[in-house]
């Protein structure tokens, strides 16, 4: 029998595949997704697995399915969960689940390992992802299981067995990184009576230290997805490349963040999506433009259900595929351009235009006009507030 592992070449995984051979007696098939993570940890990533005792290795470059199929549908809802968080880890599991499920399928596995704690959200989001694909494999997860429980004993593992590592005994934070996102988790961050460290931040510079003079970005938005900065058509992953860029330069799309885990514990988390946040900021610019009142509410609504149901795990679902298919018909009027300001953490949206702009000038204009009569409003008012008047007269 095989199974195969979500593998990152870190420490954990790296003792899982010894630990999985030694007490299920079986294969280990390395599974590595590239969902945009720093290229330093996908060098040589198959050979570490290899001498890490795992039997093949298949990396798989999901970098543009990642933002074209998962975040940029989630971007269309507005999403963001408890009000800020762009769920950067929460997107990227069940795509590196699903495509975990297709090797499986493919070498004729019969169970599925990941490296998740029993603590947190991702064993939620890996196993649910399992269950909707593959209900007939097993699934292991030894963090549950062993009883290793420090990296000291994880090192230690690995040493009694002669498997090389690079990873040192004090590394301090969890992370987890793909091309939306990186977050920091642990060390001085476990208490929220703690600033966040220097060293907590990874990919964006200090809002502090940001260049005093402010950058310009201008982005093209056709049907509520992102499709050009500054007039060059890109891929959704080549435009979030670029964002990223930018953002990060300025110091933006940081969030430190108290959250409710879905298994019940709080959690506290910096979070960094430089890119993302200034697609964010366009989209709803565009909406600002484009949705009438009762679209923007419904719009919002959809951005509340979706954040939970991203968060928990929940992508491979029919409530998942009705709230995106809703946003995406939403989403079909939403054109136009906007200019973001990128300065010292902000990202401003300071002009934006649409061909399918509700905006009109004539109407809401503080100067003189002819198209509104304004006595029209005394008789919606009037009727607006009549069951106030009613009950009033009465309590007289
Ligand atoms: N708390 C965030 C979430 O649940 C980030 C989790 C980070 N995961 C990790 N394995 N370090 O989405
Ligand atoms: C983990 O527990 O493996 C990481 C944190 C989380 O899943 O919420």
């Amino acid at each position: 029998n095989k199974i195969v592992l979500a593998y990152s070449g870190g420490l954990d995984t790296s003792a899982i595949i010894p630990w999985l051979k030694e007490n299920y007696g079986c294969e280990v098939v390395a599974f590595v997704a590239n969902v945009g993570q720093d290229p330093a940890d996908l060098e040589g990533v198959e050979k570490k697995a290899m001498q890490s005792g795992a039997s093949e290795c298949h990396v798989v470059d999901l970098r543009e399915e990642f933002i074209r199929e998962y975040v940029y549908p989630v971007l269309q809802t507005g999403a963001l969960y408890e009000g800020t968080y762009l769920l950067g880890t929460s997107m990227a599991r069940p795509i590196i689940a699903k495509a975990q499920v297709e090797v499986a399928l493919k070498v004729g596995a019969d169970a599925l390992c990941h490296g998740a704690t029993g603590k947190g959200n991702d064993q939620v989001r890996f196993e649910s992802t399992y269950a909707a694909l593959a209900p007939q494999l097993k699934v292991i997860a030894p963090w549950r299981e062993w009883d290793l429980r420090s990296r000291e004993a994880l090192l230690d593992y690995l040493k009694q067995r002669d498997i090389p590592t690079t990873a040192s005994l004090e590394k301090i934070y969890s992370r987890d990184e793909n091309a939306w996102h990186i977050s920091t988790e642990g060390g001085v961050l476990e208490s929220p009576a703690n600033a966040a460290n220097q060293d907590c931040w990874v990919w964006t510079v200090d809002p502090l230290e940001a260049p005093d003079q402010p950058e310009e970005v201008t982005l093209t938005v056709e049907k509520g997805k992102v499709v050009a900065v500054n007039g060059e058509r890109l891929s959704p992953f080549q435009a979030l490349e670029k964002l990223n860029v930018l953002g990060a330069k300025h110091g933006v799309g940081r969030i430190d963040i108290v959250e409710n885990r879905l298994v019940g514990m709080k959690s506290r988390g910096c979070y960094e999506t430089p890119g993302g946040t200034i697609m964010v900021n366009a989209l709803r610019a565009v909406e600002q433009l484009v949705l009438d009142r009762d679209s923007f509410k419904w719009r919002e609504q959809l951005g509340l259900e979706m954040s939970y149901v991203v968060y928990d795990g929940r992508w491979f679902t029919p409530i998942r595929k009705a709230l995106q298919a809703s946003a995406e018909s939403l989403a079909e009027e939403l054109n136009g351009e906007v200019v973001i300001r990128l300065y010292k953490g902000h990202a401003t949206a300071i002009k934006k235009k649409s061909d399918n702009s509700l905006y009109s000038e004539e109407f809401a204009t503080f100067g003189e006009d002819d198209v509104y009569d304004h006595s029209h409003a005394e008789g919606f008012i009037r009727l607006y507030s009549l069951s106030s008047r009613i009950r009033a007269l009465k309590q007289q």
